[in-house]
């Protein structure tokens, strides 16, 4: 897997490249694909960024990540 920056992360937001990233517990998840994260925004969270801390406020668990692909992990 491949390491990408926090700064890489930030231009998969959905709106600067086409891709649509979000890191949780240091894995990054490409949800391009999901209609939930059109644009890089979902309920009041955007794409591009660590959401792991975020999570607490959804109300589901991770287990929504286990169907999208881990493209590469998050460095500082
Ligand atoms: C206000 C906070 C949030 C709300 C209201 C919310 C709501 C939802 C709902 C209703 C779904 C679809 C039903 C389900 O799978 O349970 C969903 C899916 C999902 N959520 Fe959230 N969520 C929130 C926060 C978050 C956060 C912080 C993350 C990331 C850490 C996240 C990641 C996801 C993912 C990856 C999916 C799966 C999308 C798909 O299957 O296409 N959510 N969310």
């Amino acid at each position: 897997m491949k390491a990408y920056t926090k700064q890489q992360l930030a231009l998969r937001n959905g709106q600067d490249k086409p891709e649509i990233w979000v890191a949780f517990k240091g894995t990054i998840y490409d949800v391009s694909a999901s209609r939930l994260w059109k644009n890089g925004k979902h309920y009041e969270h955007w794409a591009g960024q660590d959401l792991t801390n975020e999570l607490k406020d959804a109300p589901h668990t991770e287990k929504v990540f286990q169907k999208f692909e881990s493209i590469g992990f998050l460095i500082d």
